[in-house]
């Protein structure tokens, strides 16, 4: 539990130069440098906040997208920084670098509560190779280093992990409720609890299965790992190729005792003639033999079924969409999960990965949720049961 990690509150940080890796790691609209989704950035500004106020020079870094060692012009930091000094309502220096003598230079020119960022940490191959020069050279600009990068923390990368070997480190306001809220999810405690796991492969949401299952009474499944599903219990699934490798992974699902007993599947799909956003489509029963169509949702009885078990749940722990959301036609499955998870207001409720936090936003739940992870692969490792390699840094250091 984060109870055990040391708090910044009690820090006194007057004039310490601290290094604050976030996860800025924002979503643009396409071919531009818009930001799509700012929630993280949001999600970093109490820590800075309280930076801020004890009078702390803050140095804010992130990765931004995978410019895999090298500047990637695109993939410049500054309209992150942009974005920052707005939210925030006070100006971000810009430092440069990600490291080098001209960004000592200006972490030498701040004054108690400035804020300032560095170039994104990914320019320089030092970052994801966890390369401790690199480290040591993050490390010489800060006296204290804060983590409240969750969403990166599944990377053992320098300013994730080097960095806590050499400075006192801390985990920000964000990485602890972060931790707080998954080990809730973990625990067994509230129960009636479900799981609702969707998404496009069985594979993926294999480890979550397994880890939540002891401690949940039912696993509601949706999305397209559907077709795989069906195929794996030997039934034609449509148009849609389904692999070897995902029928596996669905024999696994339907053939482990500990997972088949809470798993629930939808009883009716939604099949579209076309992959297409304007496709007619149909509903049909889960159990008709699919010669043709694509299953890009799930229909009107399993929505009423899903509901009713919602409602009647006290902890939900979401991970993956139900259907093809993003197309109106066949968003209705996510956005009737969505509205029954934020029209319960006596469990504990909490979503993560990318696609399932976006259709929460899309469908504007996402404050009637208990905790929305800014974590993707960050957070199902941490439901899988692993031991993220930045959370450890933290209890070490
Ligand atoms: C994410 O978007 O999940 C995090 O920022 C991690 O990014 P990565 O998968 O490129 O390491």
């Amino acid at each position: 539990m984060a109870d055990q990690l040391p708090r910044i509150e009690e820090v006194d940080l007057r004039g310490q130069r601290v290094l604050l890796r976030a996860d800025l790691n924002v979503t643009f609209e396409p071919e531009t440098t818009n930001i799509s989704d700012d929630s993280r950035i949001h999600a970093t500004v109490p820590t800075i906040e309280l930076l801020r106020r004890k009078g702390a020079k803050t140095i804010l870094c992130s990765h931004l997208g995978r410019p895999k060692g090298s500047v990637v012009p695109d993939m410049r930091i500054e309209p992150v920084l942009r974005r920052t000094s707005e939210v925030l309502g006070a100006e971000v220096v810009a430092l440069g670098g990600p490291i080098g003598s001209s960004v000592l230079e200006g972490v030498h020119g701040l004054s108690e509560g400035d804020v300032a960022m560095l170039e994104n940490l990914r320019f320089n191959p030092g970052e994801e190779a966890n390369d401790a020069g690199f480290a040591r050279d993050l490390t010489s600009l800060a006296d204290v280093f804060v983590n409240d990068a969750f969403g990166a923390s599944h990377r053992s990368h320098a300013s994730i992990v080097g960095v806590a070997t050499i400075l006192p480190t801390y985990p920000g306001l964000l990485m602890r409720a972060e931790i707080d809220a998954l080990n809730r999810a973990l625990s067994s405690d509230e129960r009636p609890a479900i799981a609702i796991l969707g998404g496009a492969k069985v594979a993926d949401k294999l480890g979550i299965a397994s880890s939540l299952a002891p401690n949940v009474d039912a696993i509601l499944i949706g999305g397209g790992m559907i077709a795989a599903i069906i195929a794996a219990q030997g039934n034609p699934a449509g148009t849609s190729a389904v692999g070897k490798d995902e029928i596996e992974a669905a024999k696994v699902l339907l053939e482990d005792p500990a997972l088949s007993t809470k798993l629930m599947f939808p009883s009716d799909l939604i099949v579209a003639d076309e992959f297409s956003i304007d496709s007619s489509h149909h509903v049909v029963r889960a159990d008709a033999k699919l010669t043709s169509g694509f299953i890009l949702d799930i229909g009107p009885t399993s929505v009423a079924r899903y509901t009713n078990v919602i409602e009647s749940s006290n902890k939900i722990v979401w991970n993956g969409p139900m259907g093809l959301f993003e197309w109106p036609q066949f968003a209705n499955g996510t956005s009737s999960i969505a509205r029954a998870i934020a029209d319960n207001e006596h469990a504990y409720k909490l979503a993560g990965g990318g696609s399932t936090v976006e259709a929460i936003n899309a469908f504007g739940v996402s404050d009637r949720l208990s905790h929305l992870s800014t974590g993707g692969g960050a957070s199902l490792e941490f439901l899988e049961g692993k031991v993220l390699p930045g959370v450890a840094a933290l209890r070490q250091s």
